[in-house]
């Protein structure tokens, strides 16, 4: 099995079989993982640069992992530390990186579109671990493969994805990935916070009374408001984000169904989630982050194996 694809810049362009290929490579990494050698020797010779220009913990960390899992070489790079924080350009800095002989490079950055400007640049094969408020394609695979097995299958799962749209990469590209495979989905949140290119044209449909996206779905993807990518105020107060869109238990108590919770993380214990559901039966937030070291092995894997 083959990508058609030399880089993963994001889903918009991934074709589904693409998708489809990911997750079942997934599923047989998952299996391996489940052993007490999880170790393979897929990627022995190749070296992977992981270089994240904004803060992570699971995606860095995941991809590590990914890499060690699969005998790769890693180098990781980060701003603070580094000669980015005297002026270097990016591409000086992955052209100087690159001629130690590194063969991919999986890069978050603040900027969106900074992995699609290095693809042009570069020869290496890019994962993008996350481009300023474009796309976030492996947290969108993950998503989709703990969702496939939660339930069985993607196509007509109903999924409400709530809370800060207009920031979010993960939003996007989990619409993007969703209508592709066959899903269903409800946007919801308050205005300010849904943009308005978020239309049907894009395959969703929008609601902003969030307990009507709860009552309508099996699973809801709870996202992060992003305080940080905010100039001015989106709404009054993260107290009353909370009263009016916050998701607790009593809330999930009155829907009269169970529906299951996730959340790329990190939380905003309190604001868009309260504790008793984020550490509540329904919520499957860590399977996911377990699920992304699985995802991210199989996109490497398939990557490199491309390129051979
Ligand atoms: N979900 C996610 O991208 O988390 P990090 O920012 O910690 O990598």
């Amino acid at each position: 099995m083959k990508l058609s694809t030399k880089h993963l810049l994001g889903i918009k362009d991934l074709q589904t079989e693409d998708i489809e290929t990911i997750l079942s490579t997934a599923q047989q990494f998952k299996d391996v993982l489940q052993r007490p050698v999880k170790k393979v020797p897929s990627l022995r010779d190749v070296t992977i640069l992981n270089l994240f220009y904004e803060n992570s913990t699971r995606t860095r960390i995941s991809f590590e992992l990914a890499e060690k899992r699969l005998s790769a070489d890693t180098i990781n790079f980060t701003v603070s530390g580094s000669s980015a924080a005297k002026g270097e350009t990016l591409l000086d800095t992955v052209n100087n990186i690159l001629s130690m002989k590194v063969d991919m490079v999986v890069m978050r950055h603040s900027a969106s579109g900074a992995p699609h400007f290095l693809a042009k640049h570069i020869p290496a094969a890019i994962v993008n671990a996350g481009d300023g408020i474009n796309e976030h394609p492996t947290q969108a695979l993950l998503d989709a493969f703990s969702m496939k097995e939660k339930f069985g299958k993607l196509q007509g799962l109903k999924v409400a994805i709530i809370g800060d749209i207009m920031h979010s990469r993960v939003a996007l590209s989990d619409i993007y990935l969703l209508t592709k495979m066959g899903a269903e989905i409800v946007v919801a949140g308050p205005p300010t916070l849904i943009p308005k290119y978020i239309t049907e044209a894009l395959g969703v449909r929008v609601e902003y009374n969030v307990k009507r996206a709860l009552q309508w779905c099996d699973v809801a993807n709870v996202l992060r408001i992003q305080l940080e990518r905010q100039n001015q105020p989106l709404f009054s107060s993260l107290r009353e984000y909370n009263l009016a869109y916050g998701i607790n238990r009593r809330l999930l108590e009155s829907l009269g169904k169970e529906i299951t919770i996730m959340h790329p993380g990190p939380i905003n214990r309190g604001v868009e989630l309260d504790s008793d559901v984020a550490d509540g039966p329904y919520s499957i937030i860590l399977n996911q982050v377990e699920n992304g070291v699985a995802v991210r092995m199989a996109v490497l894997y398939l990557l490199a194996n491309r390129e051979n």
